[in-house]
């Protein structure tokens, strides 16, 4: 019933060799969505390459006096569709609140800009055994009632190699799934994030509740993206 979503997160890398070319992995699929969220810089390339693709972060005033920062209203009128919010580095390196990550969802919505937002706790606080606490007080702030996309991350399986197992995966999500209202539950995408390669894709993406993937060092691999996505659509 839920499409697959496969999204790329290129975070402070430049975009990969051959990417941007036609007929490359990264552009449209036919039975499962495929977006990219490359830097700023390369927005326009994949745009005129006809990838799908959204700013990995963006102001939520239209413009204004904000030296360094580019507003989503810019990245719409460029052609995105997409903008991701509240990536666990945004809020570790920017300082960004679970109530700024609400404010960009909701800025992105009104601008027809779908949002894919981040949540997720850190090692530590899932030692203390408060996973869930805090992904329920990030996910209590999103319009849950509009149309967005979840990307459950945990902080300690990202860029370092150790996955959640697909049962742990499952249960956030599953989790997440039952704090969404009722009339939104069964539509909305919740993808997993952190370490997802070609070799664990499959029993990640057979969960129930695991709608897709927001990859970052895998998705810098053109050839590992595309074996991801293939994945997606042979269990589609
Ligand atoms: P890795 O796939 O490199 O663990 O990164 C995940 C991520 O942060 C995607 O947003």
């Amino acid at each position: 019933m839920r499409k697959y979503l496969i999204a790329g997160n290129w975070k402070m890398n430049s975009a990969p060799s051959g990417a941007l070319d036609s007929g490359s992995t990264y552009q449209t699929h036919a039975d499962v969505d495929v977006v990219v969220f490359p830097s700023f810089l390369d927005l326009p390339g994949c745009i005129d390459a006809k990838i799908l693709c959204g700013p990995q972060h963006g102001h939520t005033e239209d413009h204004g006096a904000h030296t360094g920062d580019v507003s989503l209203k810019m990245c719409k009128d460029l052609g995105c569709l997409y903008a991701l919010c509240g990536h666990s580095e945004r809020r570790a390196d920017h300082g960004e609140t679970n109530e700024d990550v609400a404010a960009q969802c909701i800025a992105a919505l009104e601008l027809g800009l779908h949002p894919v937002v981040c949540v997720g706790e850190t090692e530590s606080e899932r030692d203390a055994g408060k996973e869930k606490d805090i992904v329920k007080a990030q996910i209590a702030v999103l319009p849950l009632e509009s149309e967005i996309t979840i990307a459950y991350e945990p902080v300690w399986a990202i860029g370092t190699g150790k996955t959640a197992s697909p049962e742990q995966a499952q249960e956030m999500h599953a989790f997440i799934r039952s704090l969404i209202p009722e009339d939104r539950r069964d539509v909305t995408r919740i993808l997993y994030g952190g370490s997802m390669k070609p070799d664990n894709a499959e029993e990640l993406l057979s969960q129930d509740d695991i709608d897709g993937g927001l990859i970052g060092g895998a998705s810098l691999k053109p050839t590992d993206f595309g074996a991801i996505v293939e994945m997606a659509t042979s269990l589609s």
